[in-house]
């Protein structure tokens, strides 16, 4: 029944839109959508506009009250929920063989799903390993899975795809995060640069975004570990320290940028590292000539 009605959803779209060309295409129908750590933040960011824009979103995520929730409030007809441990290669495998079934194809893999560094031992000189193992595990091998089994998928199906995962500003500079966080983003741009390299011949795309600051669940816990409300509002200190003024960066920013890597209006982008940062990464702050 499920299958029946998604398929005939699916149908319908195409229906309508060689019945009317007058009426703009929305940028993702007809598309498939795996999103991980779509539970929360960017990622719920991200299938709310990717469902809007006409795709059909599979919500992964370990949050599973809460991704049911997201999927619920998105529309059963446009999304759903699946429980989905990205540090267990076997069930990105899962989530991505489900989504076959049901619908035959899988367009955009958006691996988003990341966690925060070691706020107990922050110095390199009491790096606590076994965090390290837990965050590449999850940012860096999650990610890997994910591209790897995204990968299969659509070279099986023969059709052009597009893969991004969740960098960092901290991909690219040090000293902005804790140093296991900064290891597992920057790894995320080889990743997807050496990706890139092998699956450009099949016509998929592979990218990354890198975030400034914005006030998640991730980043509110971690602030409120360090006195949250004493410091200020969270998303006062983001700003004090951004270079972009007059804009605060929202999760809904950074889907965006998800949603422009996913349609063609990139189609001929791929091994990139999208900054989303105000012009964070490219000023010297301690210099500051022009502040
Ligand atoms: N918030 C920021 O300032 C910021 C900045 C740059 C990059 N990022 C990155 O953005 C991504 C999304 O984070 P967010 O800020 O939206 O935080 P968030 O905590 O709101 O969302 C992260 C989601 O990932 C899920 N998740 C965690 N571990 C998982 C696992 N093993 N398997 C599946 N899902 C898992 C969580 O349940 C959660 O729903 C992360 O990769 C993060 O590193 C965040």
């Amino acid at each position: 029944m499920f299958i029946q009605n998604v398929s005939s959803r699916l149908k319908t779209q195409r229906r309508a839109t060689m019945a009317d060309s007058n009426i703009p295409k929305k940028r993702l129908e007809g598309k498939v959508a795996i999103i991980t750590g779509a539970a929360s933040g960017i990622g719920e960011a991200a299938a709310r506009l990717f469902a809007e824009s006409g795709a059909y979103v599979v919500i992964a995520d370990i949050q599973d009250e809460l991704g049911h929730h997201v999927a619920t409030s998105i529309g059963l007809n446009c999304a759903t929920y699946i429980h989905c441990d990205v540090s267990d290669e076997l069930q990105v495998k899962a989530t991505i063989d489900w989504t076959l079934t049901k619908f035959g194809h899988l367009d955009i893999m958006f691996s988003n799903a990341g966690i925060g560094g070691s706020r107990a031992c922050p110095s390199i000189l009491h790096m606590d390993m076994a965090h390290l193992n837990k965050i590449l595990t999850v940012n860096v091998r999650g990610m890997a899975a994910a591209i790897k089994h995204a990968g299969l998928a659509m070279v099986g199906q023969g059709t052009r795809g597009s893969i991004i995962c969740t960098a960092s500003v901290s991909s690219v500079l040090g000293g902005v995060a804790l140093h296991d966080y900064t290891m597992s983003k920057h790894a995320i741009v080889g990743l997807v640069k050496s990706a890139a390299s092998e699956l450009g011949k099949h016509g998929i795309r592979v990218n990354c975004i890198s975030p400034y600051a914005v006030a998640t669940p991730m980043l509110s816990s971690a602030f409120d570990e360090m006195g949250g409300d004493a410091l200020g509002s969270l998303e006062q200190i983001i700003s004090s320290v951004s270079n972009l003024k007059g804009v605060v960066l929202k999760a809904e920013n950074v889907a965006d940028a998800a949603l422009f890597l996913a349609t063609d209006d990139s189609s001929f982008v791929s091994g990139h590292n999208l900054v989303v940062d105000g012009g964070f990464t490219v000023v010297n702050h301690a210099f500051g000539i022009y502040k």
